[in-house]
């Protein structure tokens, strides 16, 4: 088991679920296990004499009326201020476990077990909670650390092929603005990376957990360096959006576009722009911007919440392991695309 800490937050990479009741106080009234409904259904035993409330799975939960729900739910059960919630899923159950916990009696301890790729490198890490409201994500939520967080990566071997794929665009994502070496890992394991091989699976997970715990301990507030994360993703939640994609699917295209912007301004090379579309590829990744509809893109990012006046910042890469926040001038971004 490997520990890595973020805001004191300890990590433990490797950990098998099973261990879970060591990291448990004993002081708390009652803990409650959020628990997705896919994850519940190949995990039924292990979830035996527990106290466990069942999350439907899917986006659509993270809503207001849900929360509401669910905190209706805790009463009844008898949940108090020294109750403990343990949310046992992906970056959903997460954001709605992290949500619950911190506005339940004005706050109450937590603690994840991430059960997606996706979560486990990325979204139950740097303490961002909260719910969407219509069609806007994100939109409410707060700043608040779990206890602590267990990642076994075994619960990847019953997620959907789609996940995984859709995971690993944030995998790539990481080793693009940060390492170099940990993207020539990649390039060299994807094979091993498709086929589940527990010990690349694990150097995987270590590797991203490290890059996205370094990024919010030194900004947790996304003041600064935090939005080197928003890589790919700035034109990728436009693409989402119109072409109803997965998320990682969405972020592929988005790092590709934002890497042809970097490589026109002569930031990039054309090598490592072409590695790295190579890599998101072979994981079944896409990468052909050509094949989805970006017409409006221009209108939709002149609404994306991260605008500023008349100029956008880009997070775009000068090589592969290293990021730089640039601004653009929003009305020269689709003449550079194109
Ligand atoms: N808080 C953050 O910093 C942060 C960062 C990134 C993403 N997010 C949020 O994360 C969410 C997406 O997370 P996600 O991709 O994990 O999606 P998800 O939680 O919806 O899970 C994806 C699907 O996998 C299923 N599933 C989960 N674990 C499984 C397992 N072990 N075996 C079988 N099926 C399993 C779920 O039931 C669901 O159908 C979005 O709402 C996004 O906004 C939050």
């Amino acid at each position: 088991v490997k520990t890595i800490k973020s805001h004191q937050t300890p990590i433990y990479v490797g950990e098998s679920y099973k261990e879970l009741d060591s990291y448990l106080p004993s002081n708390t009234s009652g803990v409650f296990f959020l628990v997705d409904e896919n994850v519940f259904q190949t995990r039924q035993k292990e979830f035996e004499g527990r106290e466990v409330i069942i999350v439907p799975s899917g986006e659509q939960q993270k809503s207001l009326n849900y929360v509401e729900e669910l905190i209706g739910v805790l009463l009844l059960r008898g949940a108090d201020r020294s109750s403990y919630l343990i949310g046992v899923g992906g970056g959903v159950v997460c954001d709605i476990t992290g949500f619950v916990a911190t506005v339940f009696m004005r706050g109450i301890k937590f603690a994840f077990v991430p059960t997606t790729l996706l979560a486990q490198v990325d979204a139950s890490i740097g303490g961002k909670n909260g719910v969407n409201t219509g069609d806007y994500k994100n939109m409410i939520g707060a700043f608040s650390q779990p206890e602590f967080i267990l990642v076994d990566p075994s619960f990847l071997l019953t997620l959907p092929k789609k996940e995984l794929i859709s995971g690993m665009a944030e995998v790539v994502k990481h080793a693009c603005i940060k390492s170099e070496m940990y993207f020539n890992y990649i390039e060299e394991n994807i094979a091993s990376i498709l086929t589940l091989n527990m010990e690349v699976i694990e150097e995987l997970i270590i590797q991203s957990v490290m890059i996205k715990a370094a990024v919010v301990e030194e900004d947790e507030k996304e003041s600064g360096i935090r939005k080197i994360l928003n890589y790919g993703h700035t034109f990728g939640h436009a693409i989402e959006k119109k072409n109803q994609l997965a998320h990682g699917e969405a972020v592929s295209l988005g790092m590709v576009i934002v890497n042809s912007i970097a490589a026109k301004k002569g930031m990039l090379d054309a090598v490592s722009e072409t590695r790295i579309n190579d890599v998101l590829k072979k994981i079944g990744l896409p990468v052909n911007i050509s094949e989805y509809d970006l017409v409006s893109l221009h209108s939709l990012v002149k609404n994306d919440k991260k605008k500023a006046g008349e100029t956008i910042s880009l997070i775009l890469l000068n090589q592969i392991g290293n990021a730089q926040v640039v601004t653009v001038f929003i009305d020269d971004i689709p003449s550079v695309i194109s």
